[in-house]
């Protein structure tokens, strides 16, 4: 087989850059290991930028995210006492839309699938070579067990934090990695409720964080701060409820609780590495950078990447210039550190630690960021995501 650039992971950003490419005029193959099934039923990440959903609607993937997402112009910021609104469009001209990432992926799998560049899932055995020279190659076992090569004349990594990819720029390059790993978990529902708020609420309790998001009209998805070590199965669902009443408590309010669809524990990390490109493969999304959830920024940088280095190999593919190309790593690390500060910096805000010196800092930033519009305004900026 042969193509112009070999993606490796059907997430957001392999499956978007497959669309950006070809309707540039630049083929390409998505090689990714695990089912269909699989990729379109894992709970992620639920709110896009305004940046986002402009590249997904020029991209023709605007469709049903216009009907079914939901447009926000803000979030509530909660501490003990005080529920305040942070209105994006009146501090920053611009909004976010929720709409899962699951729905993303299933969107953008439909597409690739009915009329776009081949799509091959539940691949085995891959290995990238001769990445070096202008002529990489990818070797994979395809889902009927055939040994198969694909030649390409780029690799894009886009394999998430797991895959393989970032291993090989690892290999030939001077790597500097960076890491964070948070005292602190979220766990996670997904609840068949319909969100008792209009807006996402983000909220420090001396009990910790918990944050209320929906998918839906009818469908909550909400998180509560956790010990890193603590087990789900010690989590009951009448547990979750009341922790996270307790947490959201105001009065004149009422959390609505409802069966519990999915739980589960997350991680929280920050982790960067740098270089995104060793030769002609190219990281892009979680393959290079994890944040953590707080600041909403995981799914949106994948695609400021993708957008940036899609417009890098047109221009190196087409018009054989290596500018763009030679710049994708510095330019977007530049972003990313932008969202690594943000999402670190909503992060300390939120989760308690136990130490009572880090709350009163905590409370004391909360309000500032709910009494000074130029506080507001930096949050509200980074939230809904700076110009590209
Ligand atoms: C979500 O809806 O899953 C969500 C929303 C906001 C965040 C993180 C996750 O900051």
């Amino acid at each position: 087989m042969r193509t112009q650039v070999g993606i490796i992971g059907a997430g957001p950003a392999g499956l978007l850059l497959s669309r950006l490419l070809a309707l540039q005029g630049i083929d390409s193959v998505v090689l990714e290991n695990r089912s269909r099934e699989y990729v379109e039923a894992r709970i992620r990440a639920g709110i896009l930028e305004q940046n986002t959903v402009d590249v997904l609607t020029e991209a023709g993937m605007g469709d049903r995210l216009h009907r079914e997402g939901l447009e926000h112009r803000g979030i509530h910021l909660q501490y003990p006492g005080v529920r305040h609104t942070l209105d994006f469009p009146e501090l920053c001209g611009r909004r976010v839309w929720v709409y899962g990432q699951t729905e993303v992926v299933k969107d953008l799998v439909a597409t690739q699938l009915a009329d776009g560049p081949p799509l091959h899932f539940e691949v085995s055995d891959l290995a990238i070579e001769d990445v070096d020279t202008d002529s990489p190659r990818i070797r994979f076992t395809d889902a009927d067990g055939t040994p198969q090569v694909l030649e390409c004349d780029v690799v894009a990594g886009t394999d998430g934090f797991h895959g393989p990819s970032r291993a090989v720029v690892a290999e030939g390059t001077r790597q500097q990695l960076w890491e964070r790993t948070y005292p602190y978990a979220w766990l996670g529902i997904l609840a068949e409720a319909a969100p008792a708020t209009d807006e996402l609420i983000y909220a420090w309790h001396p009990d910790g964080f918990a944050l209320y998001s929906m998918r839906s009209p009818s469908v909550s998805r909400l998180y509560l701060q956790v010990d890193p070590s603590e087990k789900i199965e010690d989590w009951s669902d009448d547990r979750i409820w009341e922790g996270l009443a307790t947490r959201f408590a105001l009065d004149g309010w009422e959390i609505s609780t409802g069966p519990v669809l999915e739980k589960s524990i997350l991680p929280m990390r920050s982790f960067v590495s740098a270089p995104m490109r060793r030769g002609r493969l190219f990281l892009a999304g979680d393959a290079a950078h994890i944040v953590p959830p707080t600041g909403a920024k995981g799914l949106n940088l994948a695609v400021a990447d993708v957008v940036l280095l899609s417009r890098a190999l047109v221009r190196l593919l087409q018009e054989k210039e290596t500018d763009l190309a030679d710049a994708y790593s510095d330019t977007a690390l530049r972003r990313v550190w932008r969202a690594t500060h943000f999402s670190w910096w909503m992060t300390s805000m939120l989760h308690t630690t136990g130490d009572p010196f880090d709350a009163e800092l905590q409370l004391s930033q909360l309000r500032r960021v709910c009494s000074s519009e130029a506080a507001a305004r930096e949050l509200a900026e980074n939230y809904t995501g700076l110009p590209y």
